[in-house]
């Protein structure tokens, strides 16, 4: 995640930011920096930790100039500390960068550098952008726009980047995944990579677009592409109040997080799949080839994440799985030895019966490792080693884009663990690993206007019914499950989730025209079996709603109503399913007036046994 924050102007650039930052906290809170032009030269403060250590140094000691670059920290590559902390400066220090983001080539980039007499000072991505930007600056006659543009093009990952030299009153920004709004206001521009930190100043905002440059100077500002082409983007008018900004415009913060899948899932898998060789680079440092069974440990949402996780591990790693709800797994005695690794999923890395668990599974001796998204969260300091999720802060109390990128860590897990112990082909390898990248563009076209618009209908149209059934099957079980969750805790409407071909051992009892049935029937090896138990739906007359492939007329037939999904790999179809689920689920709680960010009798964090 990472907060941005960017001024030019009248203003002591330093009020600026600091306000700016202060609403950006929730993107990031492992420390804070600015750079501000003062006295021909930069000056930078950074401060690991909260906002307010930097506030505070920056109250007792201020710096005066009117043009500055502030940013708020979620670490990736490097300790959050002072050095590691942005703005990161040339060693002249007369180019200063801040950057949102992942250099995935940064290695291979950082060693041509440093061979050609580069120091850096950081354990960052980020530090190569400002020697990159040196370099190539140059080489193109001082001209700080084109020594940015050069330099992307050289860098492969996401990044929001801004970038001021002492020797030009201008900043320079960029876009590709992460997030930058350029404010409009008199005689003054702004950046931020959020809505909320222009406020207090104008409401007049330009939304880059992936792979937009801005230039920003006291005469306006241009915006071109990153091949050097002009570009016009219209300045709208924003009329949220404060709440809704912090909402970003949506209704509320599920629906927000529901829409930022496509960017969290980036995040998540950015840099870590290698699609030329079939290789996962997960920075883990523990043996793959060491475990002899892994138990997934988890609660609620985390919990059926893990289910997938272990259809996934079995299938691709070989090796024995068992996932344990937390709370039963402290008590149960479980059969444990060092030859087991326990893997934690969850996104607060705070929920009580996960870390006791993890504290149960230490105890017999396991290796530990977490698949996590809070920062510096209790079990991150426990565990052996985590592999975060970097879903970026999740307020909904339902859990939506931290499970998809759950899920797809838990596939990134399978694939590095296969990998290692020799069960997966290169050819196979690399045929899953193209199907985890294009995850962000199928969800994104999950989210297509037209498909929503029908997963409303049909939300509406069963919305007053007492019950629900949610069937699926293999790896779409756990969506099942999911699917039903997610719509009993924000809609109170009783539900239930099985593996299809459990429906006739008990289940199908329920089976009247009053039952929606959501089937999970999207293209798998069982989707003829999972067909048959639709027969059996409607044979007593239940009412079904099929999740479908799109393109698949023929199963439509036997469906009530149908949600179609872009066509996706079996294995990473849980992720682009979930989708659905979350938006059938937030918009029958929404038909039935309910508060979905705040459901009656959950919280977000279950700090109690
Ligand atoms: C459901 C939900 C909860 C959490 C569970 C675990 O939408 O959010 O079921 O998944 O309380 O929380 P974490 O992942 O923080 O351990």
């Amino acid at each position: 995640m990472c907060g941005i924050v960017g001024y030019i102007g009248a203003r002591q650039a330093q009020d600026v930011l600091v306000s700016g930052l202060s609403k950006l906290e929730y993107r990031g809170y492992d420390s804070a920096g600015v750079a501000i032009q003062s006295g021909g030269g930069i000056e930078v403060r950074k401060k690991a930790g909260k906002l307010a250590n930097l506030a505070g140094e920056l109250a007792a000691h201020p710096l005066s100039g009117t043009l500055g670059i502030g940013h708020t920290r979620w670490a990736t590559h490097g300790l959050p500390n002072d050095t590691n902390a942005h703005p990161h400066a040339t060693e002249d220090g007369k180019i200063v960068i801040i950057h949102n983001g992942i250099i995935e080539n940064y290695l291979s980039l950082k060693a041509g550098l440093q061979s050609r007499g580069h120091v850096f000072k950081s354990e960052t991505d980020s530090e190569v952008l400002a020697h990159l930007i040196e370099e190539k600056y140059g080489q193109v006659g001082s001209d700080l726009y084109e020594a940015v543009r050069l330099a992307l093009g050289e860098v492969r990952g996401a990044y929001g980047i801004v970038v001021t030299h002492a020797d030009h009153r201008e900043i320079v920004a960029a876009r590709t995944v992460s997030p930058l709004v350029l404010g409009v206001g008199e005689g003054e521009l702004f950046l931020a990579s959020d809505v909320p930190a222009l406020l207090a100043y104008t409401r007049q905002v330009v939304f880059l677009h992936d792979g937009d440059m801005v230039v920003l100077g006291d005469d306006g500002f241009r915006i071109t592409d990153l091949a050097g082409n002009a570009l016009q983007r219209s300045i709208e008018q924003i009329d949220w109040d404060a709440e809704a900004a912090e909402k970003g415009g949506y209704d509320t913060y599920m629906l927000k997080e529901i829409y930022e899948q496509p960017t969290a899932l980036t995040n998540t898998l950015i840099g870590r799949l290698n699609d030329d060789n079939g290789e996962v680079n997960l920075d883990i440092n523990l043996d793959p080839a060491s475990f002899k069974r892994i138990s997934i440990i988890a609660c609620g949402t985390a919990y059926y994440a893990g289910l997938v996780g272990e259809y996934l591990i079995e299938q691709l790693a070989r090796i024995p799985v068992e996932v344990d709800v937390a709370s039963e797994y402290r008590y149960r005695e479980p059969i444990v030895s060092e030859e087991t690794l326990a893997i934690v999923i969850s996104q607060s890395g705070e929920t009580i019966d996960t870390l006791e668990a993890l504290r149960e599974a230490k105890k017999y001796g396991a290796k530990t490792l977490g698949v996590i998204n809070a920062k510096g969260s209790s079990m991150t300091r426990e565990l052996d080693d985590t592999l975060y999720i970097h879903a970026g802060p999740e307020i909904g109390v339902a859990s939506t884009k931290a499970y998809t990128s759950m899920v797809s860590a838990m596939l990134m897990l399978a694939l590095w663990l296969a990998r290692a112990r020799g069960t997966l082909d290169e050819t196979r390898a690399r045929e899953l690993l193209h199907a985890a990248r294009e995850l962000p563009r199928l969800v994104e076209e999950a989210l297509a206007p037209a498909r929503v618009e029908n997963i409303k209908r049909v939300a509406e149209k069963y919305a007053h019914s007492r019950d629900y059934l949610f069937l699926g099957r293999g790896v779409n079980a756990p969506t099942a499950l999911e699917g039903a969750l997610k719509l009993k805790e924000i809609s109170y409407i009783h539900a239930e989730g099985y593996a299809a071909g459990e429906m006739k051992h008990g289940p199908i009892a329920l089976i009247d025209s009053d039952l929606p049935v959501v089937v999970v029937a999207t293209e798998s090896r069982l989707l003829e079996k999972t067909i048959s138990n639709v027969q059996e739906v409607r044979a007593r007359a239940g009412k079904v709603i099929a999740l479908l492939s799109d393109g698949d007329t023929e199963n439509a037939q036997h469906a009530d109503d149908v949600i179609y999904v872009p066509r996706a790999h079996e294995m990473v179809s849980p992720v682009v399913n979930a989708v659905a689920m979350q938006l059938l689920a937030y918009f029958t709680a929404t038909a039935l007036g309910k508060d979905v960010d705040k459901p009656r009798n959950l919280a977000k964090s279950v700090t109690v046994e």
